[in-house]
């Protein structure tokens, strides 16, 4: 496995902080959980959730500019004073308007359109880890990845009773500098590069390159955020994608609006299915 070009992440605006974030392990903390059996709290939040979104257009939905969101800019100020513990503190306190509290429905339609690849997935920046559950099953064994360990332990706790339990894991790390045993057959990326410092983006393409077999897919589902000074989210474009995928040898085979939206993202989401491409011999 190949190292991390380390020396491009430091060409990041805020660069010691962010190299010292990123490379540092992340620090366990203890989370209280409550004792109400697991698969009936996950019930009653996607209850609850699809009410939500339903009737308002989910928590983020409040309005279509992040920056108008106060918990958007709480969580802001929450990350950028502190980028290596700031994720674990928005955890903490609540401070997850991206939370849809339930699968992400273009999820669903992936996995019953059967055209997921099997094998072994890796869900990076996971949260709370629905669509690791929703993805998990006989054909495939799925991690779930976050920097959080706040948003793991929930995650466990809200799946660990569930029938696929022994087809997925949570695990709690950097997804920059942790290194698993084994490659992956798919990776799913949903509103973690759009979380990243852009700084980090071609960080964020060679470690995809380097944790996926070389058969395996990437499906990105892409958030178009525009008009932000600074993030998370930040600013992100289908060509933000290609520019930092198409030199570690990835294309898009197919690249389309996400049908399935949620109410307050519809219109503002690609689909997008990436290989890599072989190298042509030159003779
Ligand atoms: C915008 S949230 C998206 C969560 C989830 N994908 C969802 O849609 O609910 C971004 C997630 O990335 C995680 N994260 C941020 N930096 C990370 C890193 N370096 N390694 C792993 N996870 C990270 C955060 O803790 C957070 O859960």
């Amino acid at each position: 496995m190949r190292m991390l070009p380390l020396w491009r992440i430091g060409l990041c605006q805020r660069k010691h902080e962010l190299v010292r974030a990123f490379l540092a392990p992340a620090k366990p903390r203890a989370t209280l959980l409550r004792s109400v059996p697991a698969i009936y709290r996950l019930k009653v939040k996607a209850a609850a959730a699809v009410a939500r979104m339903a009737s308002a257009g989910g928590d983020e939905g409040r309005t279509r500019d992040p920056a108008s969101n106060p918990k958007v800019v709480e969580l802001r100020k929450c990350i950028n004073k502190d980028a290596k513990d700031g994720w674990e503190k928005c955890w903490e306190e609540g401070l997850t308007p991206w939370d849809l509290g339930q699968t992400t429905p273009a999820v669903s339609g992936l996995v019953q359109s059967g055209s997921l690849p099997k094998g072994r997935v890796l869900i990076p920046g996971c949260g709370h880890g629905y669509d690791v559950v929703a993805m998990a099953g006989p054909d495939r064994y799925v991690v779930g990845l976050d920097i959080s360990t706040s948003a793991t332990e929930k995650a466990k706790a809200l799946s660990s009773s569930l029938p696929n339990a022994n087809q997925f894991t949570f695990v709690a790390g950097n997804f920059f500098t942790w290194q698993p045993t084994e490659k992956f057959d798919l990776i799913f990326d949903y509103t973690f590069f759009c979380a990243i410092d852009p700084c980090l983006r071609p960080a964020w393409a060679e470690k995809i390159k380097d944790l996926l077999k070389p058969e395996g897919e990437l499906i990105t589902l892409i958030m178009l955020v525009s008009d932000q000074e600074g993030g998370p989210p930040f600013n992100t474009t289908v060509a933000d994608y290609e520019e930092v995928l198409t030199p570690v040898g990835f294309k898009a085979m197919v690249i389309e609006d996400n049908e399935l939206a949620v109410k307050p993202r519809k219109g503002r989401e690609k689909l997008a299915r990436w290989k890599r491409i072989s190298k042509q011999s030159s003779l």
